[in-house]
């Protein structure tokens, strides 16, 4: 199956000056405005509603395109895992606005498909009820047998799909030990304020042939982010939490090499399988805040990156040397 490339944000290669003046100033006031928003939106009982009327763009978190786009990505590495999908149960964390991913994984047949959310952004019913689109979504994207190609359009019709929407975060996760085979979650990991938390409870519902794939976006995720994607390394460390903490949405800085000691120190095996990255970090290293300094200019230059983990046995080792082929 072919994946579109378009899903991956253009990576500035030369962000533009921003005068070191105002930065700082201006970030404030783009992030009060920022958080002002966000809390209010989250505390409105509407805030589903302005959600589906979102989507109708026809691009970005929620769009069925998007949604496809993101499949398109995580359907191959599932296929790579050998895993026998009727067998599987599949995770997603953090689906966001739409549950269209996930319910794409129980088109394509597997046991079950779960989607967990801290937050109950998206309908279970709004997405079942655009099954056919999806379907033919996956199907445009090529790659199916005669065969795969009618079961999927037979599961779309007949409605009944294994698809489960829960309410908790991704550091306590509510799913028996080991039930998990694949976990995958997308534009996530920046946003959680635990990872050692998290990578002990991706751990412990990991199945022991289980797989899981972040990928995770290092980038600002503010307003000037196209201009200097790790601009917010710079500010100090009581600026950004005052700033952020609380905020629906926010993030929280942390580097690629944090995540990786955390699923390591929680016992998983980790290898990265893709990363973007700058060329050099556009801010001096004196100019960012402390707690960045001492890091090496690879991980403060890396954009965003996809990880893999697993349980460290033989078994799968076997199945990442296929994973990192690919
Ligand atoms: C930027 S959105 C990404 C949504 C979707 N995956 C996408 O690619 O558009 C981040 C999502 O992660 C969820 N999230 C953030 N922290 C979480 C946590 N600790 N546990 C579970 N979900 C979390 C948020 O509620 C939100 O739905």
């Amino acid at each position: 199956m072919s994946s579109s490339s378009g899903w991956q944000r253009v990576l500035p290669t030369s962000p533009a000056p921003v005068p070191y003046f105002w930065r700082c100033p201006l970030w404030v006031g783009l992030q009060a405005c920022r958080r002002l928003t966000k809390r209010t939106l989250s505390r409105m009982p509407w805030t589903s509603r302005l959600v589906s009327c979102l989507q109708q763009r026809q691009w970005g978190p929620g769009t069925v395109l998007y949604s496809g786009e993101v499949f398109g990505r995580y359907w191959p590495r599932f296929v790579a895992t050998g895993l026998p999908a009727p067998e599987s149960i599949v995770c997603e964390v953090g689906p966001g606005p739409s549950l269209d991913v996930s319910l794409m994984f129980a088109l394509a047949g597997v046991r079950e498909a779960v989607a967990v959310d801290y937050a109950p952004w998206a309908s279970r019913e709004a997405s079942l009820a655009r099954a056919g689109e999806l379907a033919e979504v996956m199907l445009a994207q090529g790659g199916w047998s005669d065969e795969e190609q009618a079961a999927i359009r037979r599961r779309a019709a007949q409605g009944g799909l294994p698809l489960r929407y829960e309410q908790h975060p991704l550091e306590d996760l509510q799913l028996p030990a080991g039930s998990v085979d694949f976990l995958f979650s997308h534009a996530v990991l920046e946003h959680i304020s635990d990872p050692a938390a998290a990578f002990a409870s991706i751990a412990r519902v990991l199945s022991p042939r289980g797989v899981a794939i972040h990928h995770i976006d290092l980038k600002d995720h503010g307003f000037l982010r196209n201009r200097n994607p790790v601009l917010m390394l710079q500010f100090p460390r009581w600026l950004w939490d005052c700033c952020t903490r609380g905020v629906p949405g926010s993030i929280s800085r942390r580097r690629l090499s944090a995540y990786l000691q955390a699923a390591t120190q929680a016992g998983l095996e980790v290898h990265v399988l893709q990363r973007h990255m700058l060329p050099q970090c556009p801010v001096p290293s004196g100019q960012l805040a402390v707690e960045f300094r001492g890091l090496s200019a690879e991980d403060l230059c890396t954009l965003d990156a996809e990880v893999l983990c697993c349980h460290a046995s033989p078994i799968a080792a076997v199945e990442i040397r296929r994973h990192v082929a690919l």
